[in-house]
């Protein structure tokens, strides 16, 4: 059905922080011939943002939607077979979207690190599955570098027994990045959810909140938010900021994937301090820090305070300070007969902007262009269930690091 479509890929947000960067990458890495469009709320805004480009971009269509006008959100993707949205928060202002891709066959990307969005969305799964969309959340820093890394480590488990993995950790090595006014906004919008009503808050507690069933080793997955010194790694531990949204979508694909990592599939993710004398005390700072972060977004005068200092949206880290930016991470497995793996995701450039529009830039020509390549699985789906291996290649291609090795 989508085959008729004129256009492949359509950025919608293309006027936000990490819309622009996004445009960016696809008018620069976007294959010759991709029929790419560019929509948002204001054809002014957006004529801007284009007339910035490269002229890769000089020619590409230029679409309105609102996303509180449906009528305009359905003849949007009715014209591309796929769409990429930063229209955040999406908590707000995202489920019409989602409905409109899966009642109209169009594959979606998104990069949303919002427990509850998702956790919504799902009530869209079997209309998605039944036009064929690919709903894919998450194609950013979040969740991208987990979901994949985790991937990794299963098909070199596959390749030499039965695929499934026991206790799996993501350790954050390194990563300096920094935070645009709509991640804030997206993260005050759920601190204010959780905060007015307490079955939401069950959700964004609940490590299988985006799993249909639990499976036999779901009572002992609990996030972990104190500090530990890893005997096996040699490091200090603390809390890493997006675990509770990451581990989550990672469940995901492995219960979308028919529980190919296996049923007592145990995974967290952790941030590494080091192992020198200061790590304890780097640990507990971090953890502390994050404590109070939340704390101070959830308490009236200090939120008011840091509304005053942090970034409006549309604002968010400088150009230099976002070439500068980096991560790296390695996920460590251990299969149930003893086998040990490690994967390591690394990208260059902020996590959260110039890495993440490399993410979901390459997220969306897949959907848009390799759709022969791809899982036969359509839905509300995960960056490894609904597409997988093609990403993984893809982002290689771009000069991501995607490595595995036996340790
Ligand atoms: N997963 C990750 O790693 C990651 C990384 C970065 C960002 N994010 C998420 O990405 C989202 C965007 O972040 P950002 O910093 O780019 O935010 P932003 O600068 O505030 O951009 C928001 C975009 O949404 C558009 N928009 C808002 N309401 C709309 C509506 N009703 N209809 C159509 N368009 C509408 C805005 O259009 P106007 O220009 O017309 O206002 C703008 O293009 C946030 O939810 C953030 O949390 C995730």
């Amino acid at each position: 059905m989508t085959d008729q479509r004129d256009l492949d890929v359509v950025l919608f947000g293309a006027t936000g922080f990490v819309g622009r960067l996004i445009a960016h990458y696809l008018a620069e890495h976007a294959p010759q011939g991709a029929r790419i469009g560019l929509a948002g709320r204001s054809e002014d805004k957006l004529a801007r943002i284009r007339g910035e480009l490269p002229p890769a971009a000089s020619a590409w269509p230029l679409l309105s939607a609102d996303s509180g006008d449906r009528a305009s959100l359905d003849a949007l993707v009715r014209r591309t077979r796929a769409i990429a949205t930063t229209v955040g928060p999406y908590f707000r202002a995202g489920m019409p979207l989602v409905e409109a891709c899966a009642d109209a066959g169009t594959h979606y990307a998104d990069l949303t690190g919002e427990v509850l969005f998702v956790h919504e969305a799902l009530r869209h799964h079997e209309r998605a599955a039944a036009s064929g969309a690919r709903i894919v959340n998450s194609t950013g820093f979040d969740s991208i570098p987990s979901d994949l890394g985790v991937l990794l480590l299963h098909q070199a488990a596959a390749a030499d027994g039965d695929g499934r993995l026991g206790r799996t950790r993501l350790v954050v090595k390194a990563m300096r990045g920094g935070l645009s006014g709509g991640t804030l906004a997206s993260l005050k919008g759920q601190v204010d959810e959780i905060r007015r009503d307490s079955a939401s808050r069950k959700i964004v507690t609940d490590p299988y909140a985006l799993v249909p069933g639990r499976p036999d080793g779901a009572a002992g997955q609990r996030d972990s938010f104190g500090i530990q010194r890893d005997e096996e790694l040699g490091v200090w531990v603390a809390p890493f900021v997006m675990a509770t949204f990451n581990t989550r979508i990672v469940r995901r694909s492995n219960a979308l994937q028919d529980w190919a990592y296996g049923r007592d599939f145990d995974y967290s993710e952790v941030m590494s301090v080091g192992g020198g004398i200061t790590a304890p005390a780097k640990a507990a700072a971090v953890a502390g820090g994050l404590g109070a972060f939340a704390g101070a977004l959830a308490f009236g005068p200090t939120r008011a305070l840091l509304d005053r200092v942090l970034p409006d949206p549309g604002e968010g880290p400088s150009e230099k300070s976002r070439r500068r930016g980096f991560f790296r991470i390695e996920l460590h497995a251990e299969t149930p007969d003893g086998r040990r793996y490690r994967s390591t995701v690394a990208a260059q450039g902020d996590p959260g902007y110039n890495a993440t529009a490399m993410m979901m830039g390459e997220t969306a020509l897949c959907l848009g262009l390799d759709s022969d390549r791809l899982p036969d699985r359509a839905g509300i789906l995960t960056p490894a269930s609904g597409i997988g291996q093609p990403l993984v290649e893809r982002l290689r291609g771009a000069g991501m690091t995607l490595e595995i090795e036996r340790s």
